[in-house]
């Protein structure tokens, strides 16, 4: 059965007697209800280094008090066994407890990346993130560390702070697992209804042929319009945004003239969904 590692100490004289005996150590932090792309990125940091730990951990710190951190799917038990069957080596799974003791008071402060786009409806969501994965990295000192392109921004956010905070953790993005149908695989899809689900490939669909239209050189406000229209006509509610932005700052472009992408979030009853395509110029 898989290791689990409940405390920093657990995991640290885990990783300890790895590399007493040479070996390099990857981490791939989660929030548990693991689905196929949580396991590519378990499979990736294989390739990538000697053992893996999974992390599972729902961390308050990036929920407002209004979100969805009480009701997150939760299921360790289902979580350990997918694990294992992956190649993972451990599950580190803290206590909000351990993570966050009483008297906890630190915080820290991302911009850069972190501005606009899930930025402006979550603002507390990329400094929890921030704080978590610093933990995270240094509580476990990986070599190497794997982060989907599902969660663009916190990707890009990921990599800033790893740089500007000198972490010697190297960070690696792996392409968004999809359904067959195009859907992104979330643990927040099972918010969505039967009649709901049948309904959501529409984002991708028409943020692809958005990508394949803006590569061409269409006008980006027309194409951004056009893609708002569609997805609005397949029954998405709320449309938090639609945006090109640069692929590697983050920062809004006018035109693709380098690589570009085109992020977007929007409701599907109590779902929030989120998305992102390339845009490699033609
Ligand atoms: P979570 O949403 O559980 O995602 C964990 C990791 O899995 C993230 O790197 C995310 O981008 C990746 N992932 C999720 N769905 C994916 C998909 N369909 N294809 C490829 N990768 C996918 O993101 C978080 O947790 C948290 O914010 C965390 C980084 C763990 C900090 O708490």
């Amino acid at each position: 059965p898989l290791p689990v590692l409940r405390s920093v100490e657990d995991i640290r004289a885990q990783v300890a007697a790895w590399r007493g005996g040479g070996l390099t150590v990857a981490l791939v932090p989660t929030m548990g209800a693991l689905h196929d792309g949580h396991l590519a990125l378990v499979r990736r940091a294989r390739m990538l280094a000697d053992r893996v730990i999974a992390s599972v951990f729902v961390n308050p710190a990036q929920f407002a008090p209004h979100e969805d951190f009480d009701r997150y799917p939760r299921d360790e038990a289902g979580d350990a066994a997918k694990l294992a069957s992956a190649g993972c080596d451990a599950l580190y799974a803290p206590t909000v407890r351990g993570m966050y003791p009483p008297g906890f008071a630190t915080a820290i402060s991302v911009g850069g990346p972190a501005e606009g786009l899930c930025g402006s409806f979550r603002p507390q969501m990329f400094g929890g993130v921030a704080l978590v994965v610093t933990k995270l990295f240094l509580q476990a000192l990986p070599d190497v560390a794997v982060f989907g392109e599902k969660d663009y921004q916190q990707l890009m956010v990921i990599r800033r702070f790893t740089r500007d905070l000198d972490i010697p953790v190297r960070v690696e993005g792996l392409p968004t697992v999809r359904e067959e149908d195009g859907l992104a695989m979330s643990s927040r899809n099972a918010y969505l209804a039967a009649g709901e689900r049948t309904r959501v490939p529409e984002l991708y669909r028409s943020l692809i042929a958005a990508a394949d239209a803006l590569a061409r050189g269409a006008e980006v406000d027309g194409v951004l319009t056009a893609v708002r229209g569609r997805i609005a006509e397949a029954g998405f509610g709320t449309i938090d945004y639609v945006e090109l932005r640069d692929a590697e700052t983050l920062e809004p472009v006018a035109a693709v003239e380098r690589p570009a992408r085109l992020l977007a979030a929007a409701w599907m009853g109590k779902a929030r969904l989120i998305d992102n395509v390339p845009v490699v110029p033609a």
